[in-house]
């Protein structure tokens, strides 16, 4: 039994969302078309066609929204920026009554006195880049994705402190690029490896430019991490535990914190002919660049077992829609697994119960992660994104999300026994302040502490409701976590 250290005072208790799925108002005001906004409206690419248009309509319910977050006590709130609201169409013109729209509600923040934490890119790039360059496949977008940088490091440089540049690209890139389930609808994982590069110099870049533009700010990454575990105590498991932990954390995160891609890895990727093309200036600009803190967005990790022995990949019972898990870029059974990269097959835990989506429920994990991550590099770490997708249900006016509640407690838990272990932490974002569009699920995986009535069929009222987790948290915020 060991007493647990509390959380610290100025403990930033959050929660957060992304542009695409809270705001709507797709076209309003100027806003331009994202690749998100083209590929949603493209048949057979989301549950029932669904997709950002009215989200849960923020955009028009922007002082309620807030007014919940006040009286629930938040500390912080991540959101995102779109892109192609403030500048439509990526390079161009600042489009002033989108930029106007985050203006007030970083503004809102601040009299309620909630940290705004930015994230700059969280998915939804500008189509017009996507046609004009093919998005992140060139260096162009590096250039307008700095320009659109500057733009907002010179609006909110005295308003906002914590930054955040991109949100999981690893889930982006892999999905996008190799997978072919999100935009640009890629399945090539050569060109995943290039279009991954280009986006860390992009990441580096913006770095570098904040550091000068915004000197009492913070800025990093947020990157979805899993620990990997293997399957069995077999050495062959183990080596495909090492192999993917490479595959899945370290080729990110490496190049994040240490400004430059893991050995093994690349030596392997260049004998496969599809490693990136890295020129000495790319790698002098990845080592100049440095966060100052790491967002992990943590839901869960992942087992492997080797493959060097043929052994079959368990079947996995996943009813996600989306075919690929997007933490271990491992496709379905339904899928070939990929013969380029040999290294390890991802199966289930025997250990872990999962929910009603097939994600492993694993707050164990959570500790193992921030130890291994902290250990690893040093950077105090900020969860950016944690939190449980159910399809809740409202009963008589009610929400009663107990299975939430146990799933937070959970992790809030393993987080507090991470900090007596010596991690040093800024804050935690649970995922999500109010329910959202899940992307490829629609409107029925629900995430929230806040229901909002709308389904996948049409917008309905959206009124918002209150879970009971919304009243946990608030209590949890109050006690500054002292009862978990
Ligand atoms: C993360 C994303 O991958 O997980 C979020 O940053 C996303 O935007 C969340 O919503 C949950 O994923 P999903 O597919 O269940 O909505």
């Amino acid at each position: 039994y060991q007493k647990l250290d509390d959380f610290p005072k100025n403990f930033l208790w959050g929660a957060a969302s992304a542009a695409y799925q809270i705001e709507g108002a797709y076209n309003e005001d100027g806003k331009g078309p994202s690749i998100w906004d083209t590929y949603a409206h493209t048949e057979g690419n989301t549950y029932k066609g669904t997709n950002g248009d009215v989200a849960i309509d923020h955009y028009h319910h922007l002082e309620e929204d807030v007014g919940l977050m006040a009286k629930m006590g938040l500390k912080a709130y991540r959101f995102s920026v779109a892109w192609s609201r403030v500048i439509p169409d990526g390079e161009g013109e600042v489009n002033q009554a989108g930029l106007d729209f985050y203006i007030r509600l970083v503004k809102l923040l601040k009299e309620n006195q909630i940290e705004p934490v930015l994230t700059l890119y969280h998915w939804d790039l500008p189509q017009a880049l996507q046609d004009k360059y093919l998005g992140w496949e060139s260096r162009k977008t590096v250039a307008a994705f700095a320009k659109y940088c500057r733009v907002l490091f010179e609006t909110f440089k005295d308003d906002v402190k914590y930054w955040v540049t991109f949100n999981e690209q690893n889930v982006f890139t892999g999905l996008g690029y190799r997978w072919g389930n999100h935009p640009p609808k890629v399945t090539d994982i050569k060109r995943m490896y290039a279009a991954n590069h280009i986006v860390n110099l992009a990441n580096a870049t913006a770095i570098n430019l904040f550091h000068e533009m915004v000197p009492k700010g913070l800025i990093g990454p947020s990157f979805g991490y899993g620990p990997v575990y293997p399957l069995t105590g077999d050495p062959n498991d183990v080596l495909a535990s090492v192999n993917a932990d490479d595959f899945n954390n370290n080729w990110w995160l490496d190049v994040y914190c240490r400004g430059e891609y893991p050995y093994f890895m690349m030596k392997r990727l260049q004998a496969m002919g599809i490693a990136p093309e890295v020129t000495a200036a790319d790698q002098k600009l990845l080592k100049s660049a440095k966060p100052d803190f790491l967002g992990i967005n943590y839901y869960h990790g992942g087992t492997v077992q080797t493959n060097r022995l043929q052994k079959k990949v368990a079947a996995d019972d996943k009813k996600d829609f989306s075919s690929t898990d997007p933490y271990l870029m491992q496709p379905k059974e339904d899928q070939a697994q990929s013969p380029e990269i040999p290294m390890f097959n991802s199966v289930s835990s025997p250990y872990l119960e999962k929910t009603e989506w097939g994600w492993e429920i694993d707050p164990i994990g959570f500790r193992v992660a921030l130890r291994q991550v902290y250990e690893k590099y040093r950077l105090p770490i900020f969860v950016t994104e944690n939190g449980l997708g159910a399809a809740d249900q409202l009963v008589d006016g009610q929400v009663n999300d107990d299975y939430r509640i146990k799933y937070l407690a959970d992790h809030v838990l393993t987080m507090k026994e991470a900090i007596t272990d010596g991690v040093e932490m800024i804050g935690y974002c649970a995922w999500s302040f109010s329910d959202l569009l899940s992307w490829l699920n629609g409107y029925r995986k629900r995430y929230g502490f806040v229901y909002v009535d709308r389904d996948d069929d049409g917008p309905k009222e959206l009124k918002r409701i209150p879970k009971a987790s919304y009243y946990w948290y608030q209590k949890l915020i109050a006690d500054n976590g002292a009862d978990v």
